[in-house]
């Protein structure tokens, strides 16, 4: 009886993983805003540079940059605030309104779809 109840949480737990993997309306929508305000800069293949890095993987090395910030609170620093802090390496080019022209709405997707580029 044990294990079967185990194997029913276990394929719940399967499922609803599944489900979160596969995107969200936020996570869509972000892909939407950063195709058309942020690819222009930021490549979606690995270590391609155009004007900023390439975004890949950044989900995994958003957390590591500034001590004592989450991944989701640097992708907000970044996205407001681009000159806070600069990615080693890069110029002061990311323009400094995108994100703060962007609705309250557009900018929690466009992190929502950052934090999917593990
Ligand atoms: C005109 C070019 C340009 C555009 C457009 C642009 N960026 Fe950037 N971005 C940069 C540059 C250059 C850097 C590196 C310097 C810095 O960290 O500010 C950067 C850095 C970043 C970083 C930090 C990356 C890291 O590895 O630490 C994030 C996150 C980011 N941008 C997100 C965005 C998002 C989201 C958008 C669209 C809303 C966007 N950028 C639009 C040029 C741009």
């Amino acid at each position: 009886m044990f294990m079967r109840l185990t194997a029913v949480f276990t394929i719940i737990l399967i499922l609803s993983l599944t489900a979160c993997s596969s995107s969200s309306p936020e996570v869509k929508r972000g892909e939407a805003v950063f195709t058309e305000h942020c690819v222009v800069c930021h490549s979606l293949t690995e270590s391609q540079v155009v004007v900023g890095p390439s975004i890949i993987g950044i989900a995994s090395r958003a957390g590591d940059r500034v001590d004592g910030m989450d991944a989701e609170a640097y992708l907000y620093a970044s996205l407001l605030e681009p000159s806070s802090y600069l990615a080693e390496g890069y110029r002061d080019l990311m323009p400094l309104n995108i994100g703060r022209d962007l609705t309250d709405q557009e900018q929690g997707d466009v992190i929502a779809y950052l934090l999917t580029l593990e």
